[in-house]
């Protein structure tokens, strides 16, 4: 398909940031519209290599300028932590994205919270992987930035040295550049 099937003035209208602006298509599809190819073709090349990691929306279609995606119904983590407290079934999550992405090769095995979507059943969503292949840290400076804007990245790295004692180990040398900068 050359264009996208429905008119854009009638689709509700979900969100715009740096790369494009996104509209619901029905309950399962949403339709993300990129300012650039560049953008689309980072963004896609991010989905496609973690389409078998389960907290990417799957892709459906692409054109060229758009790609037509999972639609996920559910709050931004930054904001859902305003009113609620972080869950270990959260933090679990988390790691696992970080771990995920690290084992898929993504070089910014990391996202920021705004870029989480928690669903109604409480199961967490990456939406925006554009910047994935950036180069980055070895561990998921953005992530615990945010935490840490939400007094909470004590309680998620308390949590991590428990469970994922190996993954605390590798992050644990590079936490003191966290508060300087
Ligand atoms: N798959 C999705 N399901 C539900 N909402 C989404 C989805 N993708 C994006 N959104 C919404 O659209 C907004 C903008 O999308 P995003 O991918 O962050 O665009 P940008 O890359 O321009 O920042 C997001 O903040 C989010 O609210
Ligand atoms: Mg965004």
């Amino acid at each position: 398909m050359s264009m996208p099937e429905v008119k854009l003035e009638k689709l509700e209208f979900i969100g715009a940031g740096k790369h494009g602006e996104v509209y619901k298509l029905d309950d399962k599809r949403c339709i993300k519209i990129y300012k650039t190819w560049r953008y689309l073709r980072r963004e896609l090349a991010a989905l496609q290599r973690g389409a078998s990691a389960p907290f990417f929306p799957r892709v459906y279609q692409v054109g060229r300028d758009y790609i037509i995606r999972e639609y996920v119904p559910g709050i931004p983590l930054n904001r859902y932590l305003r009113s609620n407290p972080l869950t270990e079934a959260m933090a679990r999550q988390m790691v696992e994205i970080v771990e995920t992405m690290r084992r898929l090769r993504f070089r910014r095995a990391d996202t920021r919270l705004s870029h989480i979507i928690i669903d109604p059943k409480g199961k967490l969503w990456v939406i925006d992987p554009v910047n994935t292949m950036k180069p980055s840290p070895p561990f998921p400076r953005k992530l615990l930035k945010s935490l840490m804007r939400r007094g909470m990245d004590g309680e998620f790295l308390e949590y991590v040295k428990q469970r994922y004692p190996e993954v605390y180990t590798r992050w644990e040398k590079h936490l003191a550049s966290l508060a300087s900068a």
